[in-house]
């Protein structure tokens, strides 16, 4: 099952990077790497799966390989701190700050040798008071296949997004009342049929009343624009396709979409135009990068930090994984 996974990947990788399509320059100025940094290596074997970034400018990461939140402080990163272990399950994925210095993330059972455990999954909280946090389940959601992405519906006091990767649907929840709803279904978040593993829809980002969108194995990058309570008010525009994306961080002018196999880190302008900015398919800058996440200090506002899973589920040049890491890059 793995062998085949890989393989198949691998054939995913030939097919997206033949079909990707670098525009030519028109309209606002790329970003260009002016230096990077590895801020943190975990252990052989972690998988870094997304990061949020708290408003003291410290990194949290949430892993796949076991149930574990850590916080890293970008700037004196000697170690990450254990935040809490969600020992209920085997994996966190999609993480946001809800409100002002409260995180909600996702957990349950996924493992890439046998996928994602339908009925697993669950929404919980981390509240920090300085540098206590207090963790609470916010709610089962008993009807997701595979929550991943995550994103602060900001238009709604306490709620967030969550989307199910395998069901292709996404669901408001709402921390204080816990009352979850199915916002937006659609075609476009459907996985694909033959993917390697059953991921349609998996990072989303809230951006001034659209929600962004990745699906992986059918490879778009799109949006939709929603109402305050996040069901869609018009229609759902794929912005490019042909660019494998992970988790991303998105501004008004452009997203940052991690490529996970193909190790990259491609900007994409909201007319679609397209560049790889960091890493390549043999390079290990970004190796397995699953999401990345502006710093939220003056310090590193213009610091990009990519987070990976070490190549694991794709190894560089077909041979080579090492441990997730959080990388910063200056644009
Ligand atoms: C996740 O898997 C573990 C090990 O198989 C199991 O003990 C646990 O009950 C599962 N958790 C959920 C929430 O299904
Ligand atoms: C992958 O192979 C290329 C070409 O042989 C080499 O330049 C690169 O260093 C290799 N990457 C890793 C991570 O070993
Ligand atoms: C990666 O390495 C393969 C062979 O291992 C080579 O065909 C390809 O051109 C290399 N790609 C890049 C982006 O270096
Ligand atoms: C990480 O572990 C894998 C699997 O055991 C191994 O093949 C690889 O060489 C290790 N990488 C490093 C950098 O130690």
């Amino acid at each position: 099952m793995y062998a085949s996974f890989v393989l198949t990947f691998s054939t995913l990788i030939a097919s997206v990077v033949t079909g990707a399509v670098i525009n030519p320059r028109n309209g606002s100025p790329w970003s260009t790497v002016k230096g990077h940094r590895l801020v943190y290596q975990f252990s052989n074997g972690t998988s870094v799966e997304n990061i949020a970034v708290r408003s003291n400018g410290n990194l949290l990461v949430t892993l796949t390989d076991r149930p574990e939140l850590y916080e890293v402080n970008p700037f004196n990163p000697k170690s990450a701190k254990l935040i809490h272990r969600f020992s209920e399950y085997l994996s966190l994925l999609g993480i946001t700050e809800v409100s002002p210095d409260v995180f909600t993330l996702n957990a349950g059972n996924f493992t890439a040798e046998t996928g994602p455990a339908p009925g697993s999954w669950a929404v919980w909280q981390v509240a920090f008071h300085n540098d206590q946090a207090k963790v609470s389940k916010v709610t089962d959601i008993p009807e997701a296949q595979f929550l991943n992405g995550m994103t602060t519906l900001e238009s709604t006091p306490n709620t967030i997004l969550t989307a199910d990767s395998t069901g292709g649907v996404i669901y408001s929840v709402n921390t204080q009342t816990k009352v979850y709803k199915l916002v937006l279904d659609n075609e476009a978040f459907k996985p694909t049929p033959g993917a390697p593993l059953p991921i349609g829809l998996n990072g989303i980002r809230y951006l001034n009343h659209y929600v962004y969108y990745t699906n992986s194995f059918n490879p778009i990058f799109g949006r939709v624009p929603v109402s305050k309570s996040g069901y869609a008010t018009g229609s759902y525009k794929t912005i490019v396709a042909g660019v494998f994306g992970d988790d991303f961080a998105v501004t008004p002018q452009a997203a940052y979409i991690a490529g996970n196999p193909l190790n990259v880190l491609t900007e994409v302008k909201l007319d679609g135009e397209n560049k790889v900015i960091a890493g390549n398919l043999n390079s290990s800058l970004i190796a397995g990068d699953t999401s990345a996440a502006f710093g939220r200090t003056i310090r590193d506002k213009n610091v990009l930090y990519v987070v990976t899973s070490g190549a694991t589920f794709s190894p560089v040049n077909g041979t080579y994984t090492e441990g997730g890491k959080i990388v910063a890059l200056q644009i």
